[in-house]
C-alpha cells in the first residue's frame, strides 16, 4: 500500500472512498461538517438515528451519499473532542484501516489529520497513520499456497493543509522508511527456524547492503570467533549442526571520524532451551527468539533508506540453541571475549552469552553508545506485561532519549533498575559469575549480567521478550521496537520532521 499527501481541496474529493472522524455526542470536525452541510444533513441524520455513537473503535460505511462524488464515506468514531489521546487516535485509526482493508475500494482519502490529539501535531499524527496503516494491511502468506486473498486498498491519500504540505512530504517518506524496517523485521521474525538460520539472516543483512550503498557487511564464521576467543558464543553455537555467524553490518552516514552508535540484536533463529530444555507448549515460539536480529536489520535498513546523517554499527549473533551429544551442559564454564569466565548454571539463558561476546565485540569500533535488543526473559513479560518493552540502561541521558523516542513513536519502553545489589544474584563458586541469577527479577538480574560487558561505554539493553510477537489466534511478529530505534535516530542525528 501506498501513501500521499495532498492540500485539502476547496470541493469534495472524487475518490472510492473518503474517510471522516465524527467525535462522540454528535459532533463534528470541520471536514465533516463541510460533507453535512453538502448533503443537507445527510450524516448528521444518520448520527441522531443511533447508527454511530461516535467512539473510537466504532465505524460505519455509507454507500452513494447523495450529492457527493465519492462512491463510500467511511465515518469513523472519535470519542469525545475533549478526551482524543494517543490511544484513542490509534484505535480509531486501526478502525478505519480494518473497515478499508475489509471493504472493495482500493483508493482511499483520509481527512482524519485534523482530529485534535492532545498534545500532538500534523506531523505526529501522519507518522501514526502511515504506521497503523501498513500495520493493518500487513499478511505474511508467503508460506501459504492457495492465493492469498489480500486486502484490496492500494493507495492512501492523506489530505494536509496548504501551509503544511513540505513539512508533511518528509514527514511521510520517514515514516514510510519506518513501515519498510518493520515489514521487514516483521517478516524475518515470522518465518520458520528452518528457513531462517542464521545463514539466512546473513543473506538478508547482504541484501540490504546490495541496495543501499552506504551499508557493507560481513560475517565471522565459527573459526574466527575461535580466533578472538568468543567462548560464550560459540558454547551456546555448539549444539547446533547451523554453523553459527557473527552478522556486522555497517551503515556510512557521516564523516568517517564520526564514532558510530552500535546496535546489537539477539539472533537465536531457534530456541529450545540446550540441555535445559523448554517445555513443550508454545516452543514454536522460540521461533521468534531472533526478533531482536529482526529489529536491528530492520531499523538499519529504514536509517540506510532516510540516508540519515550517522555512522551505525549492527552486529548480530546468530545462532540456535539446541540439545545435541556435543552440546554445552549445566555446569560448564566457558570463558568470554572479555575474558571472565561464566558458570553456565542454565543453557536455555543462552541470549546474555551470545550478547556479552558481542558487546565486547561493538566496543572495538569504538562506539559513542551501544543499544542491544533482545527477546531475553520470560520475566520481563511477567514483570511489564505485553505493552512496554523492558529498558535498562548505565546512562540516564540515553534511558530519557529512548523513552520519549518510544513514546512518540507509540512503539513505549519501560525503564527498570539496574542496581548493584542485583549483581549479587549472579555469583558463582566456580566462575567469575553464574549466566543466572534465581527465581527472583530475572529480567533485572539478566540485564546486570550484560552489564559486566559494557562497563566503558554508554549502552542501552531493551528486553523486547513480551512486545515483539503475538501469541494467540493473532500469533505473529510485531516489528517492535524498529519504530522506537528509527524514532531515536532521527532525533540523535537532529533529522526528525
Ligand atoms: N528466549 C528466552 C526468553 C523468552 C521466553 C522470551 C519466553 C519470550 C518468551 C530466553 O532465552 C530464556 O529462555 N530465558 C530464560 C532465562 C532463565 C533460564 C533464567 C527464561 O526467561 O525463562
Ligand atoms: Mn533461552
Ligand atoms: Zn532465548
Amino acid at each position: 500500500m501506498e501513501f500521499s499527501i495532498k492540500s485539502r481541496p476547496s470541493a469534495v474529493p472524487r475518490t472510492p472512498c473518503l474517510v471522516l472522524g465524527v467525535y462522540a455526542n454528535g459532533k463534528l470536525p470541520a471536514s465533516t461538517a463541510a460533507i453535512d452541510k453538502t448533503t443537507h444533513g445527510y450524516l448528521s441524520k444518520i448520527i441522531k438515528g443511533g447508527d454511530l455513537a461516535g467512539l473510537p473503535g466504532q465505524s460505519l460505511m455509507l454507500h452513494a451519499v447523495p450529492g457527493l462524488p465519492c462512491q463510500r464515506l467511511l465515518l469513523v468514531g472519535a470519542g469525545p473532542i475533549d478526551k482524543l489521546n494517543d490511544q484513542a487516535y490509534g484505535k480509531l485509526l486501526q478502525c478505519a484501516f480494518k473497515a478499508l482493508a475489509n471493504s472493495g475500494a482500493r483508493e482511499a482519502i483520509l481527512q482524519l489529520g485534523e482530529l485534535a490529539v492532545e498534545g500532538r501535531d500534523t506531523a505526529w499524527k501522519l507518522n501514526q497513520m502511515v504506521s497503523l496503516g501498513h500495520a493493518a494491511l500487513y499478511r505474511f502468506d508467503r508460506l501459504k499456497s492457495d492465493a492469498p486473498k489480500r486486502p484490496g486498498l492500494r493507495r492512501a491519500c492523506i489530505l494536509v493543509e496548504r501551509k503544511e504540505l513540505a513539512r508533511a512530504r518528509k514527514t511521510l517518506t520517514q515514516a514510510t522508511a519506518t513501515a519498510n524496517g518493520v515489514a521487514l523485521a516483521r517478516d524475518l521474525a515470522n518465518l520458520p527456524a528452518n528457513i531462517c538460520t542464521p545463514k539466512y539472516l546473513l543473506s538478508e543483512a547482504r541484501k540490504i547492503a546490495r541496495s543501499q550503498k552506504s551499508v557493507t557487511v560481513r560475517a565471522l564464521n565459527e573459526s574466527a570467533m575461535k580466533k578472538l576467543g568468543m567462548g560464550a558464543l560459540l558454547s551456546v553455537a555448539q549444539g547446533s549442526r547451523t554453523p553459527p555467524q557473527l552478522i556486522v553490518i555497517q551503515y556510512k552516514g557521516a564523516r568517517a571520524n564520526q564514532k558510530p552508535v552500535a546496535l546489537v540484536g539477539k539472533g537465536v533463529t531457534f530456541d529450545s532451551g540446550g540441555i535445559s530444555l523448554k517445555p513443550g507448549a508454545a516452543m514454536d515460539e522460540m521461533k521468534f527468539d531472533m526478533c531482536g536480529a529482526a529489529a536491528v536489520l530492520g531499523t538499519m535498513a529504514a536509517v540506510a533508506e532516510m540516508e540519515l546523517p550517522l555512522n551505525l554499527v549492527a552486529l548480530i549473533p546468530a545462532t540456535e540453541n539446541l540439545p545435541d551429544g556435543n552440546a554445552s551442559k549445566p555446569g560448564d564454564v566457558v570463558t568470554t571475549l572479555s575474558g571472565q569466565t561464566v558458570e553456565i548454571l542454565n543453557t536455555d539463558a543462552e541470549g546474555r552469552l551470545i550478547l556479552c561476546d558481542t558487546l565486547s565485540y561493538a566496543a572495538r569500533f569504538k562506539p559513542e553508545l551501544i543499544i542491544d535488543v533482545a527477546t531475553l526473559t520470560g520475566a520481563c513479560m511477567v514483570a511489564l506485561g505485553a505493552h512496554p518493552s523492558g529498558l535498562f540502561s548505565n546512562h540516564p541521558p540515553l534511558v530519557a532519549d529512548l523513552l520519549k523516542a518510544g513514546n512518540y513513536s507509540r512503539d513505549r519502553a519501560w525503564e527498570l533498575p539496574l542496581w548493584d545489589e542485583y549483581q549479587d544474584q549472579l555469583k558463582s563458586n566456580f566462575a567469575d559469575m553464574a549466566n543466572i541469577g534465581g527465581r527472583y527479577g530475572g529480567a533485572i538480574t539478566a540485564a546486570a549480567f550484560l552489564s559486566r560487558f559494557t562497563t566503558d561505554t554508554h549502552w542501552a539493553h531493551l528486553d523486547i521478550a513480551g512486545t515483539a510477537w503475538k501469541s494467540g489466534a493473532e500469533k505473529g511478529a510485531t516489528g517492535r521496537p524498529v519504530p522506537l530505534l528509527t524514532r531515536f535516530f532521527l532525533e540523535h542525528c537532529g533529522a526528525a520532521s
